[in-house]
């Protein structure tokens, strides 16, 4: 299947390596805002004119050198400042894995907590990308430590594990973005049917809007956001308590319509050179997204 081949594509170390040096290729400018921060920064205020906020992503994950994983904790930093020197409308999304989850826990958790330090010096929230299984409760452990000193720090319920619901109880009181989740996962773990995953998305995001706690729902499905629209609606739920969120690139006229609508709108802007490994799970997704790649290609 089209969709485990790319999976598989996205963990490969040697064509991860090869892309770094070459720029955004393949049709990944599409859905890359850029490979450096300026690109960045330029694509956060186009889209803050349109009232869309952003949680930026500065690729990189599957670290395996402390060097590296020092070098992205140095990055994210500096979006951070960049972030309050431009006053833009703007967060961080992180991945553990960019910053040394598989090399040592208590570096990576050092990592990390530098980054929340500095953002909570300027009131910027963090939020920690959710990975494949092997990451998930180490993920969770970084999040249990540091949210004993911070309070800007949130992080992902992936919703076709069948612990989602588990982990959404445990962490009831967090700011929390709901997504179906991306990576491929073992049937024994996680629901395989997407009227399973589906099901279960609308459960959680429920659950946590009538929880009254911040709710992001990043999800590219009319259908879900329809629904969702409905139940705050008819539950009285204020704008306030959520957002929509969607990937940069992806269905920008309903990113717009839904920020013209006056619904709060949060696009997850991916920039830097390290794009591969998020672009093969985009391709995983969405094999429709392969008409990107084509386009790209033949209009150059
Ligand atoms: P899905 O792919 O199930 O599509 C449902 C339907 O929506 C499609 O059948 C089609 O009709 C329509 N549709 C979808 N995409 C479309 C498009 N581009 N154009 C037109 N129609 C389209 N995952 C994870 O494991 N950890 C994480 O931390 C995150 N973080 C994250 C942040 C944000 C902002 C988003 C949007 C997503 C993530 N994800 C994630 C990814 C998430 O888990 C999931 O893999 C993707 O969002 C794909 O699922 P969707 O809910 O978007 O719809």
């Amino acid at each position: 299947m089209l969709k485990d081949l790319f999976i598989g594509l996205s963990q490969n170390e040697f064509l991860n390596s090869a892309a770094k040096k070459y720029g955004l290729k393949l049709g990944a400018q599409s859905v890359v805002a850029g490979t450096n921060l300026d690109e960045a920064i330029q694509s956060i205020k186009e889209l803050n004119a349109h009232g869309i906020s952003c949680t930026v992503d500065n690729l990189g994950e599957f670290v395996y050198k402390k060097e590296e994983a020092a070098e992205a904790k140095k990055q994210i930093i500096e979006v951070i400042e960049a972030i309050h020197e431009n006053q833009v409308d703007a967060h961080i999304s992180l991945k553990p894995s960019q910053l040394g989850l598989d090399i040592d826990f208590s570096f990576c958790l050092e990592n990390v907590r530098e980054i929340v330090e500095r953002a909570s010096h300027y009131g910027i929230f963090v939020n920690m990308d959710m990975e494949d299984s092997k990451r998930l409760q180490p993920s969770f452990d970084i999040l249990d430590e540091l949210s004993k000193e911070y309070n800007n720090i949130g992080t992902v319920i992936q919703a076709y594990f069948l612990s989602a619901e588990e982990d959404l109880m445990k962490y009831k009181d967090f700011r929390l973005r709901i997504v179906k989740g991306a990576y491929k996962e073992p049937e024994e773990i996680a629901y395989q049917d997407k009227s399973d995953i589906d099901a279960n998305f609308i459960k959680l995001i429920e659950w946590h809007l009538l929880n009254g706690k911040f709710t992001s729902i990043a999800t590219h499905d009319h259908k879900v956001i329809n629904h969702i629209k409905d139940f705050v609606r008819a539950n009285n739920i204020p704008k306030e308590k959520f957002e929509f969120q969607m990937l940069y690139g992806f269905r920008k006229d309903m990113q717009l319509k839904l920020a013209g609508e006056g619904y709060n709108f949060c696009t997850y802007v991916p920039f830097g050179n390290d794009w591969y490994g998020y672009f093969m799970r985009r391709l995983a997704e969405r094999p429709q997204n392969l008409n990107l790649v084509a386009k790209q290609v033949f209009t150059k």
